[in-house]
């Protein structure tokens, strides 16, 4: 499919996912968003796909945030319902079965940061710059940065950058354990691809299910514990279980099926 803001490609299984607004510095509108959540049905429904990168075009951004230029003049109403509309988008991308990883190529501020917390994993290269500036426009995030940036860094840590509306750069973000690694800009698709490969070769149903009982860990309304024992019964359901566990026994690699 082709969308008006976004960039893709599909290159061994892996989908790159290019934010094409550079000269916004890639910042979410409406029609961004829109076309993310299209481009993730896509990824949930596509058999060819079998994992995701978001990056953002150009040298300077990743993302700049949600387009203030939107904010002006909406009521509370209006700011209620687009962060209920950003949330859910950026749960479609949490929740997906298939890996997603963020190449954070440059500011990641606001929304930005927000959108790359989504992923299931960051990479960032060495010019990448993180924070939530909100409380500089009178404004907190709205698409679960308040969660998810004390779920990856911890509260301190994060009510700090969320009050001061300070920025990290990607040293800094390493050793808070929002980045799991920091690369030369030109190295951080190569990087992601490499990660990405190495999984996409794993039992897909097993990795659905690690997704998910992660991800259950931060929902209250489920006991994460259970929701591991009901996906580790469920793989032994699963051909790929028994063509795993076989192959390892003749001492040959697995041939995985995604069934
Ligand atoms: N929403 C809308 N437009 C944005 C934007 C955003 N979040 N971030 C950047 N832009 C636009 C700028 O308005 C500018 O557009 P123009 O050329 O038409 O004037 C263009 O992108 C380039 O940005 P500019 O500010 O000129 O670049 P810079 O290098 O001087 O500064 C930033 C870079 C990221 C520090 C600065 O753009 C910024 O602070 N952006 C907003 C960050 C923010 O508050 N995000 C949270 C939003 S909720």
């Amino acid at each position: 499919m082709t969308y008006t803001t976004l960039h893709t490609s599909l290159e061994n299984g892996i989908i790159t996912i290019t934010i094409n607004r550079p000269d916004k510095l890639n910042a979410l509108n409406q029609q961004v968003m829109s076309d993310i959540n299209s481009v993730m049905e896509e990824v949930y429904k596509d058999p060819a796909i079998k994992s995701a990168i978001i990056t953002g075009s150009g040298s300077k951004a990743f993302v700049a945030g949600a387009d203030i230029s939107e904010f002006t003049g909406a009521s509370v109403e209006a700011g209620k319902a687009l962060a209920i509309k950003g949330q859910s988008i950026f749960f479609k991308i949490e929740n997906c079965p298939k890996p997603i990883v963020a190449c954070v190529n440059g500011f990641a501020l606001g929304g930005g940061c927000e959108l790359a917390m989504s992923c299931h994993f960051r990479i960032a290269s060495t010019n990448a710059q993180f924070g939530q500036p909100e409380v500089n426009l009178g404004l907190i995030p709205g698409y679960g940065g308040t969660q998810r940036l004390v779920q990856l860094i911890g509260k301190g840590r994060a009510l700090e950058l969320l009050m001061s509306a300070g920025m990290i750069n990607a040293e800094k973000a390493l050793q808070y354990g929002l980045v799991n690694y920091v690369v030369a800009a030109e190295e951080l698709l190569t990087k992601a691809k490499e990660i990405l490969s190495s999984i996409n070769s794993k039992a897909p149903l097993a990795v659905a299910g690690c997704i998910k009982a992660a991800n259950a860990v931060f929902d209250e309304t489920l006991n994460g514990y259970e929701v591991e024992i009901d996906a580790f019964g469920n793989c032994f359901g699963t051909a790929d279980m028994q063509e795993g566990t076989q192959a390892f026994l003749e001492k040959r690699k697995a041939n995985f099926t995604g069934k």
